[in-house]
């Protein structure tokens, strides 16, 4: 199966991010249709559709759009996700960079369906040329009547804001997200069924709801050809419909976002970024830094789809795919994650604050040649301590890299422990692994 450009079809077009040029390619032709169907066949149509969140959890939009109270009685929000802070992801980037008006008109959609007035882009502060994208066609929008009071004068009002975030990946969380829109610590909140979803009581405890950037980016073209047509895009899959946008890096040759179709196989999805450099494949990380490892031969086998993935056990995520080389030091690697996870923990719940910390304790000291034994088994009693007991996903995203590892790889974690050195001598596991700890990799 070859590359399927749906979201990216344009993206190469500097044409596209300026109101006439999204114009001349079909663009707002979804929302004019939507603006005359009622509210809730726009939602059914996404229910049509199959759509599952892109931003790593894969819940059915539509499932959200429906649960929000259909009588008014407090303001509607609609948040999108444009933190982007899973290692590995960089395609709501690209997105917002060469296709804004995609998620602005998926925003306006999503606004008009679920009476929502407002909305807010979340975007992590790093992505400056992002948020100068949206903010152009934003104020494009405005001046040409797609955004603000009386939309194409349909009697639809929806205004759009752009809030940057610090850069913190705990804010990519839903509830931390809110929290930090709403000028508070970006720390998560209690979650259903402790507490109402925030359908039903979200920003500013009032019915909000919050997609990713590639999730609204999909919505135009629903609207536009229909449910049902955007359903027959991987139907070779159990429940996975539409395109998925892979951020491919690591050791291949062409490094970039590739779109394709559900049900596209991994190894072509390596194929379209022009196969491994360096060295034989050894292992993917398929959905960012959070999702488990795989090896070469599950690779083989693995499509791309949710319940397939599962099938390898791993996961589509966000689409973070990093393919890596039999010179990769699967020790290194994980070394590096931990630190990620460890530093980023939020500090909210024991589970995750004193385990990804111990995680990357114990992972330090093991590629520091001074692995004692049990490291391994330490590890893994660690990660299911954390896994599922924590406050929020974090914690679980924090465990699954680390256990999958060593599951898949346990020789490598045995090796450097009782030799005190990598089982990889090679200059790419030297270049990931910190110059303090040279020694163990030559
Ligand atoms: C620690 C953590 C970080 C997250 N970061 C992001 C992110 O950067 N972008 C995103 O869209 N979703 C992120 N999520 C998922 C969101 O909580 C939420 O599920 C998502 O925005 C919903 O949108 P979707 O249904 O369209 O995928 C993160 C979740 C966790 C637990
Ligand atoms: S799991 Fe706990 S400590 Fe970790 S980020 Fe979430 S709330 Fe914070």
């Amino acid at each position: 199966m070859a590359e399927m450009k749906l979201l990216l079809e344009h993206s190469n077009d500097p044409e596209y991010a300026t109101l006439k040029g999204y114009l001349a390619k079909g663009g707002y032709t979804g929302l004019g249709k939507a603006l005359k169907m009622e509210r809730q066949a726009v939602i059914d149509s996404v229910k049509a559709s199959g759509l599952r969140g892109r931003g790593g959890a894969g819940f059915p939009a539509w499932i959200k759009w429906n649960g929000i109270e259909k009588e008014i009685t407090k303001p509607h929000y609609m948040i999108c996700n444009a933190d982007e802070g899973e290692p590995g992801t960089f395609k709501d980037k690209e997105l917002m960079e060469n296709t804004p008006f995609l998620v602005i008109e998926g925003m306006t959609i999503g606004g008009y369906a679920t009476q929502s007035k407002v909305g807010y882009i979340y975007i992590r502060g790093e992505f400056v040329d992002a948020c100068r994208a949206m903010r152009k066609a934003i104020d494009e929008a405005y001046a040409n009547g797609y955004l603000g009071k009386n939309i194409l004068g349909s009697g639809v009002d929806f205004d759009l804001y752009i809030h940057t975030g610090a850069g913190s990946y705990e804010c990519g969380e839903e509830s931390a997200l809110m929290s930090s829109l709403m000028g508070e610590r970006g720390m998560p909140r209690l979650k259903f069924p402790h507490a109402p979803l925030p359908t039903v009581a979200g920003l500013w405890d009032c019915p909000t709801i919050i997609n990713n950037v590639e999730t609204y980016s999909c919505v135009p073209f629903i609207l536009d050809r229909g449910g049902e047509w955007y359903a027959t895009l991987g139907a070779s899959t159990k429940n996975s419909r539409g395109t998925k946008i892979f951020s491919v890096s690591g050791h291949v040759n062409k490094p970039g976002n590739y779109e394709v179709e559900f049900g596209t196989t991994l190894m072509e999805l390596l194929d379209l970024a022009g196969g491994m450099k360096g060295g034989m494949l050894k292992a993917c990380v398929p959905g960012g830094s959070s999702v488990p490892i795989i090896n070469a031969a599950d690779c083989e086998r693995a499509i791309i789809g949710y319940e397939e993935m599962a099938e390898v056990k791993s996961m589509v995520g966000s689409g973070g795919c990093m393919f890596l080389n039999e010179h990769t030091c699967i020790v290194s690697f994980i070394w590096r994650t931990a630190q990620f996870y460890a530093n980023e923990s939020c500090g909210k719940c024991t589970p995750c604050r004193e385990g990804t910390k111990w995680m990357f304790q114990i992972l330090d000291r093991i590629v520091r040649g001074k692995g004692q034994p049990g490291d391994a088994e330490l590890l893994v009693d660690i990660t299911k301590q954390i896994d599922g007991r924590s406050f929020c996903g974090l914690g679980d995203a924090a465990a699954w890299p680390v256990a999958g590892a060593i599951r898949v790889f346990p020789e490598e974690f045995e090796y450097f422990i009782k030799n005190g050195r990598s089982m990889v001598d090679s200059a790419e596991s030297r270049a990931m692994a910190p110059k303090w700890a040279q020694p163990a990799y030559s």
